[in-house]
């Protein structure tokens, strides 16, 4: 093997965080070294500055920075006062906390079919959703969407179900803080919004974050309390039952400096797809953004049929390229999600989904000499 083709089979990264470092600099460094230097590491000013920010980005008129992802979704949820004999609707096609939030507040996750196309809830199978929790004796509270791997659902028509029978809607954003519906940021839809800072995250901080954003003053201004275990005027007086759910300042001061270079890392992001759809799509299914949506391309997911996805993941991995399976099993076939109501007409486009997903190596650093890379080995083993 001579050295050319030694380099051609470097392992490469699925997400090259490391590349980001470096292209930002000692300017994350500082960041962190001022927080260091002033000591306010819970709610410093880095906190404000951020959730300022933040809303500016997507036009939403607040933005509550918390802890995960995770707590950015249960947060509305606890202020909605969501609990048992509550259906909250969700797809099923989803990772597990879209609906762990809805079972721990004590109320039923029902699950909807999606759309293969775009991989989110099919808004005729949320319908349907709302009509099985009826029929189940639960009252129907809240319709989470998920706006996967970056693309936006069908916001419009969402919205129209959410109309008809006055529910809120909860976006979850985590994969998609970026992206835009006609023309509007996600983060700026729904009656509340929520994104993730994951590190993998199409803006992640350098541990778990996440924040809310919602134009409903009330809302806002309970979730505030409720991520500081529900503290009222008086932070020793407890008004509501809540949790410690604040992102840490040093966090902020790292989203901070992220966010600078955020809308050029999304013109990277949609470059890089543009290129595998121009490289895989008469092989393989290639996902596309339609005239109405922007994506963050959180993941590249392109889809085969079985075996063949499969076997494109191991010749790829023998090759140093690394593929992801998101998700190999829909929330009803796990194990904590089994028994969850599941809308009629079942959920065949998220069981058939599972077996057809692989997601590339994705992110704004991946040049076009190792892009070719990949899509050359895809070719050669689905050749
Ligand atoms: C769709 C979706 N919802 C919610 C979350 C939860 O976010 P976090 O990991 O920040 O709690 C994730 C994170 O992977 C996600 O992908």
């Amino acid at each position: 093997m001579n050295q050319h083709a030694r380099l051609d089979e470097r392992p490469l990264p699925f997400i090259d965080l490391a590349a980001q470092r470096r292209r930002l600099g000692p300017a994350v460094d500082e960041a962190i070294a001022r927080v260091l230097a002033h000591c306010q590491f819970i709610q410093g000013p880095e906190v404000a500055e951020l959730e300022s920010a933040l809303a500016d980005f997507c036009g939403a008129r607040h933005a509550i920075a918390c802890s995960s992802g995770t707590d950015a979704l249960r947060l509305p949820l606890m202020a909605w006062g969501i609990g048992p004999g509550a259906a909250v609707i969700c797809p099923a096609f989803t990772f597990c906390a879209t609906a762990e939030v809805v079972a721990l507040s004590g109320a039923t996750p029902v699950l909807a079919d999606v759309d293969a196309s775009t991989f989110n809830i099919d808004p005729e199978s949320c319908r349907r959703a709302v009509a099985t929790a009826k029929k189940l004796g639960l009252t129907p509270r809240a319709i989470i969407p998920v706006d996967l791997f970056g693309l936006p659902a069908d916001h419009d028509a969402l919205a129209a179900i959410a109309a008809a029978h006055d529910l809120p809607l909860l976006d979850d954003a985590a994969q998609s803080f970026g992206a835009s519906y006609k023309g509007r940021m996600l983060g700026s839809l729904a009656r509340a919004t929520a994104t993730s800072f994951f590190p993998a995250k199409p803006l992640g901080c350098y541990g778990d974050g996440g924040a809310v954003f919602t134009d409903d003053d009330a809302l806002a201004a309970r979730i505030k309390s409720l991520r500081v275990h529900g503290e009222g005027v008086d932070k020793y007086d407890a008004v509501h039952v809540g949790l410690t759910a604040r992102l840490d300042t040093v966090q902020a001061a790292i989203l901070l400096e992220k966010l600078k270079i955020f809308p050029d890392e999304i013109v990277a992001r949609n470059r890089v797809a543009a290129r595998y759809a121009e490289g895989l799509a008469d092989l393989a299914i290639v996902p596309r953004a339609g005239n109405e949506s922007t994506s963050v391309w959180a993941q590249y997911t392109i889809r085969l049929a079985p075996p063949r996805r499969d076997a494109l993941a191991a010749a790829l991995k023998a090759r140093g390229i690394p593929t992801a399976i998101y998700y190999a099993k829909p929330l009803n076939r796990q194990a904590a999600y089994r028994d969850c109501p599941v809308a009629d007409g079942g959920l065949p486009v998220s069981e058939r989904l599972a077996e057809e997903v692989i997601s590339l190596p994705m992110h704004p650093y991946l040049d076009e000499v190792v892009q070719d890379r990949i899509i050359a080995a895809i070719r050669r083993a689905l050749a």
